[in-house]
């Protein structure tokens, strides 16, 4: 059990905190799902870039998957082999593309024809020849939130089927290309495995017809999505999504990569924030904290639901919004959900935070972003020191 009041008064509120110990359990579920097989699970570092959660799964073998050098540049920094790190993103800049290729990581996830053009031409110029994969549309609706769905072509994502293989061929011809995968990833937050086994299956059957042309892919990667329980969902189990996927390769010997992001970190995180006070408005409950919308953005943006507790209290619930003191009417963690009393100071936890929690927060309204502690075999570590007001206004000048 951890104990969040003395951690909120040990490190103050807003905070986030994270248990690495689920998170190798986390690992270790999908890794054993794949093993009997090639598999890399390359971590997508956009849920949770930490270097010390990065640097964590690195230990446990993980690679990452990165959407910007930015990320590259995290994931080398927290020993992540050069050899397990993927660089996608639809829209790679020049630099980024020619440090990429400069640390010889294992591959660039290409995204369209032009996106291909500029690699080759940045490797000729490197005089070397680029380790890619092209990331294809299989245009399957994956049933999840429309901001997280990625798989269909009204989406910006990837390529078609038709589009990847005329790539795979030229890309083959190529002295500075070397089309080494081949990617899909349709979605985020997936609860149903179909949606995965016939993407999987449209894939698989394009690796095979490129392999009937002499053109071996040895990657084949499934992206991301593993949806977790943020309240009553119904999961996919790891092993039931290794074997949808392993299902599908037969007459292929590649190694399956994929992208996990959520899986591994979302519910071994927390966000904790103190009560600043209670009000009605006309029989409406509001328990205004400290944390806000630019600490923890998923509620506001994607009205997503957050498992709420007010630590050490229970009895007399009544219907409660928990807002920040952001001034934006969006700015909530949780509407209208039993609470118990509350009284100033008391410390109210935010479920499931650890993806997509603290990497989305922002300086809006000049709050300095929470501190990150980890942890680590029963012990508290900061892996992220508070924001001041300085770091805030650090880089700006005063012009007059
Ligand atoms: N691979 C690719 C190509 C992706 O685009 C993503 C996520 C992942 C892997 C990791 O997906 P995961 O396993 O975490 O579902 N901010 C949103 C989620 C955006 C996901 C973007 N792409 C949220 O808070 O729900």
């Amino acid at each position: 059990m951890i104990d969040f009041k003395a951690l909120a008064q040990k490190y103050d509120t807003p905070l986030y905190i994270y248990d690495f110990g689920r998170i190798t359990a986390q690992y270790e579920k999908l890794k054993k799902a794949f093993s009997g097989r090639k598999s890399l699970i390359s971590y997508a570092v956009k849920a949770n870039s930490n270097l010390s959660v990065i640097g964590h799964l690195a230990e446990l073998g993980a690679g990452a998957d990165c959407v910007s050098i930015g990320e590259v540049r995290r994931a080398l920094m927290a020993g992540v082999p050069k050899y397990k790190i993927i660089f996608s993103g639809v829209g790679k800049r020049d630099d980024e593309i020619e440090e990429a290729l400069k640390n010889d990581i294992l591959l660039l996830n290409l995204e369209s024809e032009a996106e291909m053009d500029r690699v080759e031409a940045i490797a000729r110029n490197l005089g070397q020849k680029a380790r890619i994969s092209i990331r294809v549309n299989p245009n399957i609706d994956p049933k999840t939130h429309p901001y997280i769905s990625t798989g269909l072509h009204e989406n910006k994502f990837g390529v078609d089927i038709e589009t990847a293989k005329r790539m795979y061929i030229r890309a083959n011809q190529s002295d500075h290309l070397d089309p080494v995968g081949i990617h899909f990833h349709i979605g985020s937050q997936l609860t149903e495995l179909d949606p995965i086994k016939e993407a999987s299956m449209i894939v698989a059957d394009l690796v095979r017809s490129l392999l009937a042309i002499k053109i071996e892919l040895k990657f084949f990667d499934v992206g991301g999505g593993l949806g977790i329980v943020y309240d009553k969902e119904t999961t996919i189990e790891p092993y039931d999504y290794a074997q949808a996927i392993l299902g599908t390769l037969h007459g292929l010997d590649v190694t399956v990569i994929c992208e996990p992001g959520r899986f591994m970190v979302g519910n071994a995180g927390w966000f904790l924030t103190r009560v600043l006070y209670e009000k009605v408005n006309e029989g409406k409950r509001f328990i205004v904290v400290d944390g806000a919308m630019n600490d923890l953005l998923r509620p506001s943006l994607y009205d997503a639901y957050h498992k709420v507790e007010v630590v050490g209290k229970s009895g007399g619930e009544t219907p409660a919004d928990v807002v920040g003191p952001v001034c934006e009417s969006g700015d909530f963690f949780a509407k209208n959900r039993p609470l118990p009393p509350t009284e100033h100071g008391d410390v109210v936890v935010v479920h499931s935070a650890g993806a997509y929690g603290f990497v989305m927060a922002s300086n809006y309204n000049t709050r300095p972003r929470p501190a990150e502690v980890a942890i680590v075999e029963g012990k508290d570590r900061c892996i992220r020191q508070r924001e001041t007001f300085e770091d805030l206004v650090r880089l700006e000048k005063m012009c007059l």
